[in-house]
């Protein structure tokens, strides 16, 4: 493998609203990154058309998700903000992968089973293929590590094995066109910490996300410190007192979602959580919960609710994203263009 330059690449999708658990499984690794890598983020517009959507919602929640990442702090002129269908080299990469990945692959992967549960002849081809897309996202940028929730995961090992395919099939031409033995990273991702996967308030086997019918299931982006009180002195608990040991939330998946979310908040460990609250009762450890989250989430809310009103200057980051996006993009399916045999 060649040395590759550090980059990192990760996306969000527009579709309704942000929660908890994209801020800790995601956004706030985008935060942290940019002071030590180049990073690129695309709130990944053309993911979100897999399943129908409202095209004047989805405007909205694409401006949405681009105040999110600046109101909590990426710096979109040190670094690229951008949705992803300004960009057209990720369709275009897309399909040459579509022609790498094997369609047994896909039918593997866990999320979309879930996503198309019984109906599955009826969902868009796009849901289908959606992982081969998002490997075209960070392969395009030939990006070498990948901030995500565990959720992902699965999606990344394809988006190796993709690359991998590609280095093996083509590997002369890449030789031969001096890339050295390969042309793609394979991309690593990163999942670290106390909440790589947040769990819904009132059921803590299942995740946080956008898709549940009930609101009380997650804390929002842009919710009130009132919305936030209440839904934390709502969430489902159990009758014992906080364990003292990490090893004592082991089958209390309520308990275990709460003290990793507070451990994240706070940039502790759950142990450490556990040796200020642990032998204690839950409502003394919500009400600190409360106050925590309060601080955290509030001001992010309040900045998004601000940028939210200045359409033009969202708009603008997302202009300018795209356009140095574009560059090292263009890049890439030049040198793609060149190994697959087409003629340019
Ligand atoms: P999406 O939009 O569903 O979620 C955005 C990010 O938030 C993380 N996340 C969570 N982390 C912890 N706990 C949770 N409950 C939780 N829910 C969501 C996700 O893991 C993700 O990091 N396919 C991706 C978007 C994408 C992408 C990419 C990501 C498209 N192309 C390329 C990385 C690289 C998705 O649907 O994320």
């Amino acid at each position: 493998m060649p040395e590759f330059q550090p980059r990192v690449f990760s996306g969000v999708q527009p579709t309704g609203n942000l929660h908890l658990g994209n801020y800790l499984g995601a956004i706030t690794k985008f935060v942290a990154l940019q002071e030590t890598h180049d990073c690129i983020y695309c709130v990944v517009d053309l993911h979100a058309i897999t399943v129908p959507q409202n095209p004047a919602e989805l405007k909205a929640s694409i401006r949405e998700v681009t105040a999110a990442f600046l109101a909590a702090g990426i710096d979109a002129k040190k670094h690229i903000v951008f949705n992803q269908s300004q960009v057209s080299e990720h369709a275009e990469l897309a399909w040459v992968l579509n022609c790498v990945a094997r369609l047994g692959w896909l039918t593997r992967m866990t999320q979309f089973k879930e996503k198309a549960g019984k109906d599955r002849e009826n969902v868009s081809v796009g849901l289908y293929a959606y992982p081969i897309l998002m490997a075209a996202d960070i392969l395009v940028y030939r990006a070498t590590h990948v901030p995500v929730g565990e959720d992902q995961k699965q999606h990344l090992e394809l988006a190796r094995d993709i690359a991998q395919k590609f280095n093996l099939d083509f590997g002369e031409e890449i030789v031969a066109l001096g890339h050295g033995d390969a042309f793609f990273p394979l991309p690593e991702p990163l999942i670290q910490g106390p909440a790589t996967r947040v769990m819904s308030l009132r059921d803590g086997t299942k995740k946080m996300s956008k898709s549940d019918p009930s609101d009380y299931s997650r804390i929002n982006l842009s919710d009130d410190a009132d919305t936030i009180a209440q839904k934390i002195r709502k969430a489902k608990t159990d009758p014992e007192p906080l364990p003292r040991e990490v090893e004592g939330l082991a089958k209390r998946p309520e308990a275990e979602n709460l003290v990793g979310i507070f451990a994240a908040l706070e940039g502790r460990s759950k142990a450490e959580v556990l040796e200020a609250y642990g032998g204690g009762n839950f409502s003394t450890f919500k009400s600190a919960l409360i106050d925590l989250t309060v601080a955290k989430l509030t001001p992010i809310g309040e900045a998004m609710a601000k940028l939210a009103q200045d359409q033009a200057h969202i708009d603008a980051v997302l202009e300018d994203g795209a356009a140095r996006a574009r560059v090292l993009a263009a890049e890439t399916m030049k040198a793609v263009k060149d190994i697959v045999g087409f003629v340019r």
